[in-house]
């Protein structure tokens, strides 16, 4: 048992009290690979914002638990070598079971999600609960989800939306003890959150998908004054991103995601966790394909990954100065 306390990574609790309070939104940014880790980590450090690193089971099976781990300690080293040691949290981004959330916080994970939203109401409290008894005596924070996002995060995957009921908020929460709750009030996951019909065209001929569901959000905040809210699903698709990968050979159609005057309402609001993951592989690819397609002859990875790196950094220094507010608050 490894305690992610002596990794030097923090759990949730503080940040999300202090982003209630501020405002703000905490950035949980998915990673597997290092130049992710070191776009994110020196964007956060040069907006001196908290960070959440968020690890899903397929990136766990992609690049190995325990260089994840390391890699997140490694991440603790290089923020304070960087010259400010921002706030880590590091994050299992949803769990599926009750033996990957212990794995996880066993591996020095401070904070987990378990993601029984799938489940039948009761069979989702039952194990949430199961979930926070274990990782409280290790003071590990807990994400539970009511409600069902539509779309595709790794092995995660949905057809339609059910939106977050409610009137089962408090009793869910009260039930499971959870720490945070991610509801689903209209995002969804991957690069194709809405369809070009369920659209509107301003006045620059682009597509404007329809507003989130904030009369579900406001009514959870009623019945949970103060808890912490998550939103799952919450890239903006940038079409720069979009035009840029078609530009040089790539195939991207009809990629829309959530404005982000959306998520700006939406972190000043119980709102503490924003995830963040599309974006990423948007930039990331735009960037390699334009080096490749550029300059053929290229083949040291350095040479497309690092354009790939400063990329992500700009766009996630974006997204803690424009969008989440969270710069300036570690
Ligand atoms: P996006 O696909 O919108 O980036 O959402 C990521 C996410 O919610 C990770 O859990």
């Amino acid at each position: 048992m490894v305690s992610y306390k002596e990794l030097g990574l923090v759990n949730s609790r503080e940040l999300f009290k202090k982003a209630m309070e501020g405002g703000y939104a905490i950035p949980a940014f998915n990673f597997n690979n290092m130049e992710q880790l070191q776009a994110i980590i020196s964007a956060c450090v040069e907006t001196k914002s908290p960070v959440i690193l968020q690890v899903s089971s397929g990136a766990r099976k992609y690049a190995n638990q325990t260089l994840l781990r390391y890699m997140a300690q490694g991440a603790v080293e290089f923020a304070k070598e960087l010259g400010y040691p921002i706030p880590i949290v590091l994050h299992l981004d949803h769990g599926d079971s009750f033996e990957l959330c212990k794995s996880c916080i066993e591996f020095g994970f401070s904070s987990v999600m378990i993601d029984g939203s799938h489940l039948p109401y009761d069979e989702n409290v039952a194990l949430t609960k199961k979930v926070v008894d274990y990782a409280h005596q290790f003071d590990v924070t807990v994400e539970g989800e009511l409600g069902v996002l539509a779309g595709i995060e790794d092995d995660v995957k949905a057809e339609h939306h059910t939106y977050t009921d409610p009137a089962q908020v408090v009793d869910f929460v009260s039930r499971t003890g959870v720490d945070s709750l991610a509801i689903s009030i209209g995002t969804s996951h991957g690069a194709y959150k809405f369809k070009p019909e369920q659209c509107t065209i301003d006045e620059n001929g682009r597509l404007v998908p329809p507003p989130l569901r904030f009369d579900i959000l406001k009514e959870v905040e009623k019945r949970i004054p103060g808890f912490p809210i998550v939103l799952h699903g919450a890239s903006s698709v940038p079409q720069e991103y979009v035009d840029e990968i078609n530009r040089y050979g790539g195939k991207l159609k009809d990629s829309i995601g959530v404005p982000e005057e959306q998520l700006r309402e939406a972190a000043k609001s119980a709102v503490c966790k924003i995830n963040i993951d599309s974006d990423g592989r948007l930039a990331m690819t735009a960037a390699v394909r334009r080096v490749l397609w550029t300059q053929p002859a290229e083949f040291d990875p350095r040479k497309y990954l690092g354009p790939a790196r400063d990329e992500l950094k700009k766009l996630y220094m974006h997204k803690t100065q424009n969008v989440l507010g969270s710069a300036g608050k570690a």
